[in-house]
């Protein structure tokens, strides 16, 4: 099982998932109220004396119960609704901690950003946030429209290509939290996963800081070692970045800190030796029509090399 998957959609960690999911519940228990107004009604009609069931046919109760009942019930609803998500539009202050995550047929590329909005630690498939503070996120896509969702945190908000979707997300306290893309977006849309990780303040600064380190760090020997060796000449290169190597690709998602990572596929799988080599070897068995290609010319000693290789980069 992973952690925090699949996400309990009202179970709120946060305050712009309360919000929601409070008034998701009131939602939910009007329309049950309403469901048996009517049912009562209905019982009435069929079954009712005959007083009774004429004054269910007049037309006073028509403008009551048909039109003056739902007006005023929908209107409060509305601004009560309203008022209570009313923090998800606060305004961006602008020194938020800023993350850019953008949908990627299927997997997510995720960015944090420094002050002026430049990228500075690459990552895929995972959220690092510090725990009770909001978190700004760009939401984009590269591709088609998918749709950010991690239930216990925040709304769920689409990601679209070529607009930038700003969005709020917070957990009270340290833990992990899933999420998932929440609009079809073809082929595997529905093993499209992703995992938000909360940490204590100051463990949150101290990742920060060791990620800002190995992303300057220049020079990485990656010939050391069978999978070193491997990753750059089976081809891993042309669609993975791993920082300061020769590795530079950009189709696929970045692996300078895919070791940390405590998911493969994109929040289908623990991230472990096996399933690592399972997923290099044929990921397609895994996750049909991913953008990977299986290579099964590998043998399982080239496998394990490789998968060892991966484990140590974080
Ligand atoms: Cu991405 Cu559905």
């Amino acid at each position: 099982m992973l952690d925090g998957w699949p996400p309990p959609i009202l179970d709120p960690a946060g305050p712009y998932a309360s919000g929601i999911a409070l008034l998701g519940w009131v939602l939910f228990a009007m329309g049950g109220l309403v469901v048996l107004v009517v049912l009562a009604a209905l019982y009435v009609a069929l079954f009712g004396k005959g007083e009774l069931q004429r004054k269910l046919g007049g037309t006073r109760l028509i403008w009551i119960a048909g039109i003056a009942f739902p007006l005023i019930v929908l209107t409060a609803l509305l601004v009560w609704g309203l008022a209570l998500t009313r923090n998800l539009s606060d305004p961006i202050r602008g020194d938020e901690l800023r993350i850019r995550v953008t949908g990627e047929m299927w997997w997510w590329r995720v960015a944090y950003l420094d002050g002026r909005g430049e990228p500075v630690i690459h990552d895929a498939n995972e959220l690092h946030i510090p725990a009770g503070q909001p978190v700004v996120l760009e939401l984009d896509s590269a591709d088609v429209i998918h749709s950010f969702w991690v239930p216990r945190l925040s709304g769920k908000l689409d990601m679209i290509p070529g607009r930038r979707n700003l969005m709020r997300i917070q957990a009270d306290q340290p833990g992990v939290y899933g999420g998932q893309c929440a609009e079809y977006c073809g082929g595997p849309h529905a093993l499209m996963g992703l995992t938000v990780a909360a940490h204590a303040p100051a463990d949150f600064r101290r990742l920060i800081r060791a990620r800002l380190a190995r992303e300057r760090t220049s020079a990485v020997a990656t010939n050391a070692g069978q999978g070193g060796r491997l990753f750059a000449s089976a081809g891993c290169a042309a669609c993975h970045r791993i920082a300061g190597t020769s590795a530079n690709g950009l189709a696929g998602p970045d692996l300078t800190f895919v070791g940390n990572r405590r998911t493969l596929g994109a929040g289908i799988l623990p991230n472990n030796r096996g399933t690592m080599m399972g997923w290099i070897g044929n990921s397609q068995a895994i996750k049909p029509n991913n953008r990977m290609p299986p290579y099964t010319v590998l043998s399982g000693e080239e496998l394990t090399a490789l998968a060892a290789y991966l484990e140590a980069q974080k």
